[in-house]
């Protein structure tokens, strides 16, 4: 078992960005009372949004560190969890030389990312029950692989990761692990979270886009060391968070019980949806979710997808993924719109 210190993470960083100057914008520059903003060349007459907006998204870190216990000062917040997925990438991955890991199926961007960044992305297969296969993914790293991309709850197939295994991974692998909680408001007592200080080479990224019902505002956050925040904004647009999805997000966060009321109506429309598809001919498998959707094979999943698509329902098909033949992806929707799936289903 290796322990990780802040010096060996400093030494995962590409030398090019630890070395950034990071760009310095006109609102960071002086400190004090701010009467008249002559500073940025914008334009003075307020439709409330003729300013930049803050660039640290400092208001909604402040809300996330008392809804989620941590210090604002260990949260980035990024224009949804993809533009996070990417900058990890690219902060520490050395373009065609190094790699990052991660266990298909699972979220594509960990991939796309990848490409972008011109780093090999080594893929292992998670095992049929969609758990992680320990001793091939340890064979599957080595001293270039500064990535290991762990999603739980996993999207797509909304089952959580073994805690224990979770933490022998952040434990044991040589780079940074990377667990993407974005279906975590669905089961908040799996999440890492309250351990975070616990792991110098831990990020933790979350979503306002699942639970929180909010993917049009585009707003992701990162939780890690002090350190690790700090290289986050080193690379960041200056102003990622625009003062729209600032404040629509912020209005959010105040009302956390908007939010479980949903999350709960969403959990019981999610097994209602389960026990009834179990009592359908079409219907294989449903494998266990924790999350908002469920992964479902059926006999024919093509036959399935076409006569639904017919009717105006449009779900996902995973069949062409690793060990997710003939399934579909479902999300649970309004129950109006779950009695509707359901009916077009009985009618096959
Ligand atoms: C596992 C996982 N991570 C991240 C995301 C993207 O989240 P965001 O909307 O914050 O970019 C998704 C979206 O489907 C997802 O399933």
């Amino acid at each position: 078992m290796t322990t990780t210190t802040t010096t060996d993470i400093k030494s995962l960083v590409r030398p090019n960005i630890l070395h950034l100057t990071p760009y310095s914008s006109a609102r960071s520059e002086f400190k004090g009372r701010a009467d008249i903003l002559l500073d940025a060349n914008e334009s003075p007459f307020d439709n409330g949004h003729n300013r930049y907006p803050e660039p640290l998204s400092t208001d909604i870190r402040m809300a996330l560190a008392e809804i989620r216990g941590v210090d604002p000062d260990k949260i980035f917040i990024g224009n949804g969890s993809d533009e996070i997925v990417d900058q990890v990438t690219r902060i520490f991955c050395i373009p065609g030389k190094d790699n990052v890991v991660a266990l298909p199926p699972t979220f594509g961007m960990y991939k796309v990312a990848a490409g972008i960044n011109d780093a090999e992305f080594r893929a292992v297969t998670l095992l049929p029950d969609f758990s992680i296969p320990v001793g091939k993914l340890k064979e599957s790293w080595d001293e270039n692989s500064k990535i290991l991309w762990l999603c739980s709850p996993n999207n797509p197939s909304g089952n959580l990761m073994d805690a224990a295994v979770v933490e022998e991974l952040i434990r044991s692998f040589p780079g940074i692990v990377v667990l993407d909680e974005a279906y975590i408001d669905f089961i908040p007592e799996a999440s890492f979270l309250p351990r975070l200080d616990e792991f110098p080479n831990l990020i933790i990224t979350q979503t306002l886009s699942k639970g929180w019902g909010m993917a049009g505002v585009r707003l992701g956050a990162a939780y890690a060391s002090e350190f690790i925040v700090t290289m986050l904004r080193t690379i960041k647009m200056p102003y990622n968070i625009n003062v729209l999805t600032q404040a629509t997000a912020l209005a959010a966060l105040r009302q956390p019980e908007v939010m479980r009321e949903r999350v709960n109506t969403l959990v019981s429309e999610r097994k209602r949806l389960e026990r009834d598809l179990l009592t359908s001919d079409l219907v294989d498998y449903i494998f266990p979710s924790v999350t908002n959707f469920l992964l479902v094979r059926f006999s024919d999943s093509d036959r399935v997808y076409r006569h639904l698509l017919d009717r105006g329902i449009v779900v996902r098909n995973q069949s062409y993924q690793p060990n997710a033949k003939n399934c579909l992806r479902i999300t649970a929707g309004l129950p109006e719109e779950n009695d509707q799936l359901l009916a077009a289903l009985r009618e096959l």
